[in-house]
């Protein structure tokens, strides 16, 4: 399997849903960074399973332990590895899905391409809990980045038919940004948030789910990190965001709505700002032009698809005899992904973002007896 990442600042995330444990290595990251456990302990509980009635019952700390890589809270250059417990599991919930897989799962994919070896208690390595160490990697490169002044957030632009409005591209409010990075259902409008409460509440009264969209920007990325066709902005952002489970559309800037527009109302004009820097007045680019930062802020959304894991009496297949047979799941299931997804787009597009910097030798390591 593959679950490795990154050519400066590589990650390998490792576990099963209900596997002893999960975690990850980050390796390449700077010597002498100080890290506040609290601040990514903060990042890990706005991901965490159980605290909200819009997300799946299942019960877990998630409090990280680290195993190595950080001595008296500063990153000491070697590998920086994070290990989760798993304690809330219910393995049984799960004995029928090797024989009957779920629809919208990846049950069936992972018994063709393990041969029914693959670990299918709560989705095994396909679940949306390996997503618990990608947000402690982030929420690490989080703090390296706001020290260098990139700062990113998202929010919930919509779940099922609810939109909230959109971020603004062009010069979004830094405390806005500070607002939305810490919050667990992050919108910009929070009347929205109680109507896509109330729509995630009623499709799972009738043992449904739904999807949604998240909204993210990645703001203060200098301009010319990138390089064109296949290392590009887009094309790293995107190879994080689709190792989300559950994502089916990532469009940066302004995606596919660009197709419809002329080439006059796309472009974003070149201005020079009071201080000499070169700006544009739109962001249609999302802050990408040729697979290069453009020193706009990286806007991006990412669509998920509604929870696979429904309540409703679904048709499946009977892998050990090929007939068709009828399946109820069980087990406990986010009705909606998208508000505990926002923090774990967040920390895909931080990794991403200090992967770009340091392609570009932009992370100079602190000097000095621990890092002072
Ligand atoms: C944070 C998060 C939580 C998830 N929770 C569930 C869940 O409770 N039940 C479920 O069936 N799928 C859940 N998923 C989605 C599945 O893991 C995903 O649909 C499945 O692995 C198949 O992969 P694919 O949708 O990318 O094709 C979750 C995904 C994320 C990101």
């Amino acid at each position: 399997m593959s679950s490795m990442w990154g050519e400066r600042i590589r990650i390998s995330i490792f576990g099963g849903s209900h596997t002893a444990a999960i975690g990850v290595t980050v390796d390449g990251l700077p010597a002498g960074e100080p890290i506040d456990l609290e601040a990514v302990a903060r990042q890990m509980a706005r991901r965490a399973p159980g605290t909200t009635p819009t997300a799946t019952a299942r019960r877990e700390s998630d409090r990280p332990q680290i195993l190595c890589g950080l001595l008296d809270g500063v990153l000491t250059g070697a590998p920086l590895t994070a290990v989760l417990e798993n304690r809330d599991t219910r393995s049984k919930d799960y004995s029928d899905l090797k024989r009957h897989p779920r629809p919208g799962h990846a049950d069936y994919t992972a018994f063709v391409r393990y041969g029914g070896f693959n670990d299918i208690r709560g989705g095994g390595h396909f679940s949306g809990r390996l997503t618990a160490p990608l947000v402690f990697a982030g929420a690490v490169a989080r703090q390296i980045l706001a020290r260098r002044g990139v700062f990113a957030a998202s929010h919930v632009l919509s779940v099922g038919p609810v939109t909230d409005r959109s971020l603004d591209p062009v010069q979004p409010e830094p405390a806005l940004l500070e607002r939305l990075s810490q919050e667990t259902f992050p919108v910009l409008d929070p009347a929205v948030r109680t109507w896509m409460e109330e729509a995630i509440a009623s499709a799972r009264a009738q043992g449904d789910s739904l999807g949604g969209v998240v909204e993210a920007i990645v703001a203060g990325l200098p301009a010319g990190l990138g390089d064109p066709m296949f290392d590009g902005v887009e094309n790293l952002f995107a190879s994080l965001l689709f190792g989300i489970p559950a994502v089916k559309g990532v469009e940066f800037g302004a995606g596919f709505a660009a197709a419809g527009m002329t080439g006059s109302q796309n472009n974003d004009p070149f201005y020079t700002d009071g201080s000499g820097c070169v700006r544009t007045r739109g962001n249609h680019a999302g802050g990408s032009l040729g697979g290069i930062t453009t020193g706009m802020p990286v806007v991006f959304r990412v669509a998920f698809k509604p929870t696979p894991s429904i309540a409703q009496e679904q048709e499946t297949v009977d892998l050990s005899t090929g007939e068709s047979a009828r399946l109820t799941v069980s087990g406990r299931h986010d009705p909606c992904i998208v508000p505990r997804a926002a923090p774990v787009v967040e920390a895909a597009a931080c990794l991403a973002a200090l992967e770009l910097m340091a392609r570009q030798g932009l992370l100079t390591q602190r000097r000095g007896p621990r890092g002072e």
